[in-house]
C-alpha cells in the first residue's frame, strides 16, 4: 500500500488514563501522577501539531471522577488552575487554540475564570485546536444537547442534536486513543465516536511519548474505514 502510512488523522481524541498507577508504582501520591500527566499532555500536543494533526481532544476529568476521594478531587481542581496559569502563555506562542468542554458551570468561580481567560487569549490561534474535556461525560453531552433543543422547541433529529453537542465546532474524532490498558470508553465521546478508529495502549498516560503516538498513528493509517460500505466500494472511491 503506497501512501496509507502517511495518513495523519485530522482529529485525535485521547482518554488520558493511568496517572494514578504511574505514581503508585513509584510509591508517590496519586497527584504526582496527575502532575506528570500534564507534562505528557504538553509533549503530546506539541507532537500532534508537528505531525499536522488539526484537533486534539483530551479527557481530563469525567462526570464520574467527582466520586474519587475528596483530596484527589480538590488536588485535580488545583492542578487545573495552576496548569492553566503556567502553560497558557507557551500554548499561545505555539499557536494552540484552547477550548474547555464539559459542564463548566458547576466548577468554582476561580477555575471558571481561568478557563474563560485561556479561551479568550488563544481564540485567534489556528495551528492546533486543543479541547480539554473537564467535568465532561458523553451522556451529559447528549442530554444537554437534547435539553437545548427542547428549550427552543426544535425537533430532535440527528442533525439538530449533532449541532447542539459540545464539540459541534469540530469534525468527529478520526482516532480515539485510550492509554492505561483498559478497553472501555468510560463515558467519553459517546455520540462523536460512532465511527472513530479505536486504539488501546498499555502505556500509562505519563509514559505516552512521541514514539507511542507515532505507533497509534501508524495503526490508524493501516485501518480501512468503511462507514458501512463494502471494502470494494471504499477502494474504488479512494483510487486516484
Ligand atoms: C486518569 O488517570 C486521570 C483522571 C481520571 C483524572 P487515573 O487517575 O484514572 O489513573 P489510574 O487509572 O488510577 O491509574
Ligand atoms: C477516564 O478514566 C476518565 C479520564 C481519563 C479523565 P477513569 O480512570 O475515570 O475511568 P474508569 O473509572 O477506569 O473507567
Ligand atoms: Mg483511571
Amino acid at each position: 500500500m503506497s501512501s496509507s502510512s502517511s495518513v495523519v488523522p485530522h482529529h485525535i481524541a485521547i482518554v488520558m488514563d493511568g496517572n494514578g498507577r504511574w505514581a503508585t508504582r513509584r510509591l508517590l501520591p496519586r497527584l504526582a501522577g496527575h502532575r506528570q500527566g500534564v507534562e505528557s499532555l504538553r509533549r503530546c500536543a506539541r507532537a500532534c501539531a508537528e505531525r499536522g494533526v488539526g484537533v486534539l481532544t483530551v479527557f481530563a476529568f469525567s462526570s464520574e471522577n467527582w466520586n474519587r476521594p475528596a483530596d484527589e478531587v480538590s488536588g485535580l481542581m488545583d492542578l487545573l488552575a495552576k496548569a492553566l496559569a503556567r502553560e497558557v502563555p507557551q500554548l499561545h506562542k505555539d499557536g494552540v487554540q484552547l477550548h474547555f468542554v464539559g459542564d463548566t458551570a458547576s466548577l468554582s468561580e476561580k477555575v471558571r475564570e481561568g478557563l474563560h481567560q485561556a479561551e479568550a487569549v488563544t481564540a485567534g490561534n489556528t495551528r492546533l485546536i486543543l479541547n480539554v474535556c473537564f467535568n465532561y461525560g458523553g451522556r451529559w453531552d447528549i442530554a444537554q444537547a437534547a435539553a437545548q433543543l427542547a428549550a427552543r422547541g426544535e425537533a430532535i433529529t440527528e442533525l439538530s442534536l449533532d449541532r447542539a453537542m459540545a464539540l459541534s465546532f469540530v469534525a468527529d474524532p478520526d482516532l480515539l486513543i485510550r492509554t492505561g490498558g483498559e478497553m472501555r470508553i468510560s463515558n467519553f465521546l459517546l455520540w462523536q465516536c460512532a465511527y472513530s478508529e479505536l486504539y488501546f495502549s498499555d502505556r500509562l498516560w505519563p509514559e505516552f511519548d512521541e514514539a507511542a503516538l507515532d505507533e497509534a498513528i501508524a495503526a490508524y493509517a493501516a485501518r480501512e474505514r468503511r462507514f458501512g460500505k463494502t471494502s470494494a466500494q471504499v477502494q474504488k472511491s479512494s483510487r486516484v
